[in-house]
């Protein structure tokens, strides 16, 4: 259609991009967004569409606590949660309250590409702490804080971005512990934490925020629509504070607010529920078609773990293999992955790549690894 505005790096038609970790047309839900905004407009009052308090409007806040305490099978209170305008708008958020240009803060490595650049662009240095199949490494996190007093960890716990692992209950309760000790905050992107497809993940750290440690981010984006550009910060009501300090907050009130007039519509009808049991359906059946195709085109050429929820998989191939230059060949042949080597904050990981399973049907994902597989040879 002349005109569509789609979505930066839209492929073109028949190319399957399996780079794309955003979800497909058919997993947005347009009648649900209708359906909640029309029982918000059918009685929505004027102050409604003023500026809202700076934490959030009270009503959303308390039905976000009662989808957060269901959700993460812990008691949350509306009093420890801030709306946000998604967890990028979060993370440019923390990092001015809660750090200072110049200071450092730790990343895993690897970590969501897009996070190192919100962080630079507020002149935060950046240091890599790896992660392994049970999340980041205690040792290695350990052995950074003898050599550096970072202003915040930053972490993806559950369906790591590009990762796809959990990290475990154990060290989650550890990286708290070591926070206290050293004194830093734990800014945790729990973006996928409901996105599982089979028995739900470890913890997240929103529910550890007695801790006053913890800056848990959440966000409707994988779970109801990306253009709702809503979120929220589950957090101490002393961290709470520092963030309605800010100038951003002062000067607009709440974030988003008529997105979250629609949301709580969304949650108090039941259709967010609803809409997640269908999502991990779908999801779930294009995890076991994306492992399926890969076991029959690259068994024996790469390793991945099959997620168990999130987005990704997260291939590694020979350390002589570069992915990077293969994506210029990978859209000759009309399809696409994103290189490993833009998830390390060191440039690192090169023979690595990331595909991602929420773009397309079963039947693409599966005609798209094929397609792939010649560039291996
Ligand atoms: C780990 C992670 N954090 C944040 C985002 C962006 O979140 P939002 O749309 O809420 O800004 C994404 C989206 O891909 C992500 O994977």
């Amino acid at each position: 259609m002349a005109g569509t505005v789609t979505f930066d790096g839209a492929p073109p038609p028949g190319t399957i991009n399996l780079g794309i970790g955003q979800p497909s047309a058919d997993l947005l839900p347009v009648d649900l967004v209708r359906q909640a905004s029309e029982s918000f407009f059918d009685n929505a009052q004027p102050f409604e569409l003023n500026y809202g308090v700076m934490q959030g409007d009270e009503r959303f806040l308390r039905s976000l606590a009662g989808f957060l305490t269901e959700g993460y099978g812990s008691a949350a209170t509306a009093d420890e949660l801030f709306v946000t305008g998604g967890n990028s708008q979060a993370l440019d958020l923390a990092s001015v309250v809660f750090a200072n240009p110049g200071d450092t803060v730790f990343v895993e490595e690897p970590s969501y590409f897009l996070a190192f650049q919100i962080f630079r662009d507020h002149g935060l240095k950046l240091v890599g702490v790896p992660v392994d199949d049970d999340g980041i490494r205690i040792d290695a996190l350990r052995h950074e804080l003898t050599s550096h007093k970072p202003a915040f960890l930053y972490t993806i716990p559950s369906y790591h971005n590009p990762g796809g692992q959990c990290t475990s209950e154990a060290r989650r309760q550890q990286v708290v512990e070591l926070a206290k000790k050293h004194d830093f905050l734990i800014l945790a992107d729990e973006v996928y934490q409901l996105l599982y497809y089979n028995d739900a993940p470890p913890p997240a750290y929103g529910t550890m925020t007695a801790s006053n440690r913890v800056v848990s981010l959440g966000s409707f984006s994988k779970i109801l629509a990306p253009g709702m550009r809503l979120g929220w910060i589950q957090t101490s009501s002393e961290l709470r504070n520092r963030l309605m300090a800010s100038g951003f907050i002062n000067s607009g009130g709440s974030i988003n607010h008529i997105s979250s007039h629609i949301v709580r519509h969304a949650i108090d009808e039941g259709l967010l529920v609803s809409h997640l049991a269908k999502l991990r359906g779908a999801y779930r059946g294009r995890v076991e078609a994306m492992d399926e195709a890969l076991h029959t085109h690259f068994d024996g050429l790469a390793a991945w773990a099959r997620p168990e929820g999130g987005y990704f998989f997260w291939m590694r191939f020979d350390d002589s293999v570069s992915t990077s230059p293969l994506r210029e060949k990978a859209r000759k042949l009309e399809t696409g992955f994103q290189s490993g080597d833009v998830f390390s904050s060191k440039g690192q990981l090169g023979n690595c790549l990331r595909l991602s399973f929420a773009h397309y049907n079963a039947e693409d994902i599966r005609e798209g690894i094929a397609r792939m597989r010649p560039l291996f040879d």
